[in-house]
Order: structure tokens, then C-alpha cells, then sequence
């Protein structure tokens, strides 16, 4: 809830105890009654709960976001965008929307992950229905496997009974621990009812680092034979993705698991991006703090971040990922 609906709550709730006082009892009992009827009415107003006014997907919303605030990813955009639509204008899904996001640092996972909340719930990432898990913080000690496999469960369980429409995003998927991701295989799947609990209307979002490096060899390989970048289709990182992601050791396990069974719906790849992106990136961030786009500033901002290949400096080392600290200092 938003702290100014707090304060008015507050006050209102204040006000009638204030009139109350200055009653006899009947009319006192009749007055905190409808006090009460009141308060509770303008508690669901101002406090989300699992409702359309609280929960309804903008698909013009989504689309004008991913156009205007996402930077070089038309791959992700488009694959993103039809996902989403697709998913949340199906009254009776099959399955919860799994989508898989890939990519290099600062690239936008997170972001994206966050402008699809945003378009979902009024609160968006602050909703009490969008669960963020990282694998450091919530599961850090691989001793205890046993214990965060019942308490994930639990957690899926419990927010998807209160909530249908819940959505969870696993950062680090690359760092989770392989039986975690087994533990909540079933949720996945295509089941009607598990437990006398319906997940199809839910969303998982995993983002990782895997197939990171084979996504820049091609976005590499296209800067190096003169191609545009824009020309860089699905189908061209589809075999590279899942080359690296099911032969790498380390993150091959879950994906494996996730592939065989077709449980992913989706694998949504990030390119890396150039010095054009993070100019844009630092003017889109000028416009959301209200400072005029200053081209100077940004230029300076995007020439002091470091490039790679060491010889061509192509694409930036961390993305946009350190630009709202940077911007700071030179504003
Ligand atoms: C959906 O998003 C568009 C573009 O951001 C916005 O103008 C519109 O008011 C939103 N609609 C609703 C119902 O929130
Ligand atoms: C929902 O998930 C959160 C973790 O994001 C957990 O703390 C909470 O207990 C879960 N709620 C239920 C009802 O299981």
C-alpha cells in the first residue's frame, strides 16, 4: 500500500474514533459500526488484494514499456511481448507461462522481468503477489538442501492458493542448486490440479548467465562479417543456446531436466550491448529522474565504462547495469 493511502486511512479511522467519543452508547454501537463497515470497505480499496482492480494485464502497457525503455534487445521484445499477451488473454492456460531468460550481465533480465509486474499488478515488483528468489540469499547453504526444498514448496503452494495469478522470479538460476529446481518441476508441468491447487494461471521467470558467451559469439560473429545487428534472428541463437546450455556442466543440470520435459515455454536471449545502447540507456534514465537529456553527459557516462574484445571494445563489460550509480556522479 502506498504511504499516502496509509496516512488518509490513518486519518479517517482517527476522525470517526474522535466523533465516536462525543456519543451516547446506542448511537456510539451504531457509529463504530458503520465506522467499522467503512474502514474495512476503504482497507480493500487501498489494500491490494487477489482482484482485478489490483490485477489486470496492460498489453499496450507491456509493448509501449518494452519499445520505449528496453534497449537492444529485438529478439527478447518480440518474444517477450507475444508470451506475455499470449499467456495472460488465455482464460484457461494448460500450463504456467515458463519463460527462461539468458544473457550477459546488464543486458536486462531483471529489468524486463520488472516491466512484465508492472503490467500485470498496479504494485508491480512491490505487489504482495511477485516473489523474487535468489539463490544467496534465500537458499545459501547447500547443507540444507533437504529443508529449502520443503520451505520453496511450501512458499509456491501457500501464494499460489491465495493467489492464482502469482508470479515468481528466480535470479541466479545458474547458482541454484540442482535439486531445488527438481523440487519444483511439478508445478510446471501440465496437471490440472496438484494438491487440490491450480498453478496454470501462475508465471516462473528464471534468469541466468547460461549460453551468455555463445549469444556474444554470434552477436560478435554478425559485427565481424559487416551484418546488422537487428538481423540477428531467434533461429540463429536457438542452436548456440542450447549447445552451451545443455554442454556446460554447471548449468547443464537443471536446464536438462527443464528441456527434457519441455517445461520451459520460452528461452528469451539477451544480446550484449554497444555503446549506442548505453547512451540510450543513460537518457532513459535522465527522463525518468526528470533531468533534461543532456547527449554530453551521456556520452561521457558511456565513454568511461569498459568495452570488449579488448581490441574492437564492442559491447560493454556490465550493460547498463551500473548506469543509475554512475549517473549520480556526473550530474
Ligand atoms: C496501459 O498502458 C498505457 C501505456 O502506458 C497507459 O496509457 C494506459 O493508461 C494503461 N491502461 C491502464 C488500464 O492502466
Ligand atoms: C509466499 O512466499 C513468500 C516468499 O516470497 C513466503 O515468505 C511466504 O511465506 C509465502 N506465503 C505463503 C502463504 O506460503
Amino acid at each position: 500500500m502506498r504511504a499516502a493511502h496509509k496516512y488518509l486511512l490513518l486519518y479517517i479511522l482517527t476522525t470517526s474514533c474522535v466523533v465516536v467519543n462525543t456519543f451516547d452508547p446506542v448511537t456510539t454501537t451504531v457509529v463504530v459500526g458503520f465506522g467499522a463497515t467503512l474502514g474495512r470497505t476503504i482497507w480493500n480499496y487501498l489494500h491490494e488484494s487477489c482482484e482485478p482492480r489490483w490485477i489486470a494485464f496492460n498489453a499496450t502497457g507491456l509493448e509501449a514499456d518494452l519499445n520505449r525503455k528496453l534497449f537492444g534487445q529485438h529478439i527478447a521484445s518480440r518474444i517477450i511481448l507475444k508470451a506475455v499477451n499470449g499467456f495472460m488473454s488465455n482464460e484457461n492456460p494448460k500450463k504456467p507461462l515458463v519463460l527462461s531468460l539468458h544473457g550477459w550481465t546488464g543486458t536486462g533480465k531483471n529489468f524486463v522481468s520488472q516491466l512484465i509486474a508492472e503490467n500485470i499488478y498496479r504494485e508491480g515488483m512491490d505487489s504482495s503477489f511477485v516473489h523474487v528468489f535468489t539463490s544467496e540469499l534465500h537458499f545459501p547453504h547447500s547443507s540444507q538442501i533437504e529443508t529449502y526444498k520443503i520451505q520453496l514448496q511450501q512458499w509456491i503452494k501457500g501464494n499460489v492458493t491465495n493467489c492464482a495469478r502469482s508470479m515468481f522470479i528466480f535470479d541466479e538460476m545458474d547458482k541454484m542448486h540442482p535439486g531445488l529446481i527438481d523440487s519444483i518441476k511439478p508445478y510446471l508441468d501440465y496437471y490440472d490440479k496438484l494438491d487440490g491447487v491450480s498453478y496454470r494461471k501462475a508465471i516462473f521467470i528464471f534468469l541466468s548467465n547460461a549460453g551468455g558467451e555463445s549469444i556474444i559469439q554470434t552477436a560478435l560473429d554478425f559485427w565481424t562479417s559487416g551484418r546488422i545487428r537487428e538481423e540477428i534472428e531467434l533461429r540463429d541463437l536457438e542452436t548456440v543456446l542450447s549447445l552451451s546450455v545443455f554442454n556446460n556442466k554447471k548449468s547443464g543440470l537443471w536446464h536438462t531436466s527443464l528441456i527434457d520435459k519441455n517445461l520451459v515455454d520460452f528461452f528469451v536471449p539477451f544480446l550484449p550491448l554497444e555503446y549506442r545502447h548505453v547512451i540510450q540507456c543513460v537518457l532513459s534514465e535522465m527522463e525518468a529522474r526528470r533531468i533534461p537529456p543532456d547527449k554530453n553527459v551521456a556520452d561521457q557516462v558511456a565513454r568511461d565504462l569498459i568495452y570488449f574484445p579488448k581490441s574492437e571494445r564492442i559491447f560493454a563489460v556490465k550493460g547498463c547495469k551500473t548506469i543509475e550509480s554512475k549517473l549520480d556522479y556526473y550530474t
